[in-house]
């Protein structure tokens, strides 16, 4: 049974993940930048899994050291990590360029970008250390190279994200430890409020065609315990699920259903 560190999992996908994984009777140890939002998420994880293996620990992404001292709360807690989601994301409001406050800018960066090559570069090294291992890169809007007008910087770290990701997964061909990326479809989250919610036509896509968190997630989950293989995407936007939602999404209106 693998053990599981998520980044970014107080709350909306990585959350999600974490309720999923113990669900299936997984190990997780769950982060975030808050300890406020982090108590809360873990005290809601024991409720619904009584006794399952669910540890917490505060990190920001954006400091390498927070995430050396993941690694090693896993290791005490679990003694090795089998998969390693650089999941912590944050989005700048959706905006032109020169109207984003310059705060927003780095954080944006930072965490989605730079938190990714600092999950990645202490769970590699890590994972190379026990003999093996699985890294998890969340994609997102931009890495695929399209633009949506307000969401340039997001998409920016993202498409980085991105090629960080396929250039790892060279480098890292046939060694022990394997590295992947997940592109999680359209999730009714904080982040998707904070932006496509905010716009009239981003609040019709939302409904139209995003997904609750929970029945997302667990399909998420199932797909990402099933595989195996290195450099492989976990695409949940993929034309057959693209077809799937588009065809279902009148009924699912109809009857209030997400
Ligand atoms: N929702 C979607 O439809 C969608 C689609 C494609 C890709 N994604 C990607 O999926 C990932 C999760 O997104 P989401 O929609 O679940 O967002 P969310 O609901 O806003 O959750 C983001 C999580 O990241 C944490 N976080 C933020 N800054 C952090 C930092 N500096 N260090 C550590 N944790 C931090 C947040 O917790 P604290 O605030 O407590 O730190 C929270 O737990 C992101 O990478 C996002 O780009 C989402």
């Amino acid at each position: 049974m693998e053990n599981i560190v998520i980044t970014g999992s107080s709350r909306g996908i990585g959350f999600g993940l974490a309720s999923a994984f113990l669900a299936r009777g997984r190990g997780v140890l769950i982060s975030s930048r808050s300890a406020e939002n982090l108590e809360l998420a873990l005290e809601e994880l024991k409720k619904n899994h009584p006794g399952a293996p669910v540890f917490s620990l505060r990190c920001d992404v954006t400091v390498l050291s927070d995430l050396e001292a993941l690694w090693k709360k896993a290791e005490k807690e679990f003694g090795r990590v089998d998969i390693w989601i650089n999941n912590a994301g944050c989005a700048h409001p959706m905006l032109p360029f020169w109207k984003l406050d310059y705060a927003d800018i780095t954080r944006t960066v930072d965490v989605n970008l730079k938190g990714t090559i600092n999950g990645s570069h202490v769970a590699f090294r890590r994972m190379l250390g026990q003999g093996g291992g699985h890294i998890y890169n969340l994609e997102g809007q931009g890495a695929d190279g399209s633009v949506i007008p307000g969401m340039g910087v997001f998409g920016t770290a993202k498409a980085g994200v991105h090629y960080f990701s396929k250039s790892l997964i060279e480098e890292a061909r046939g060694m022990k430890v394997k590295v992947s990326t997940i592109i999680p479809g359209i999730i009714r989250t904080g982040l998707q409020a904070g932006t496509a919610g905010t716009t009239t036509e981003g609040r019709m896509f939302l409904s139209m065609l995003g997904e609750d968190v929970g029945p997302a997630t667990d399909d998420l989950a199932s797909r990402i315990l099933a595989n195996t293989s290195h450099g492989a995407c976990i695409n949940r936007m993929s034309p057959p699920d693209m077809i799937g939602k588009v065809v279902t999404a009148p009924l699912r209106m109809l009857f209030g259903q997400h």
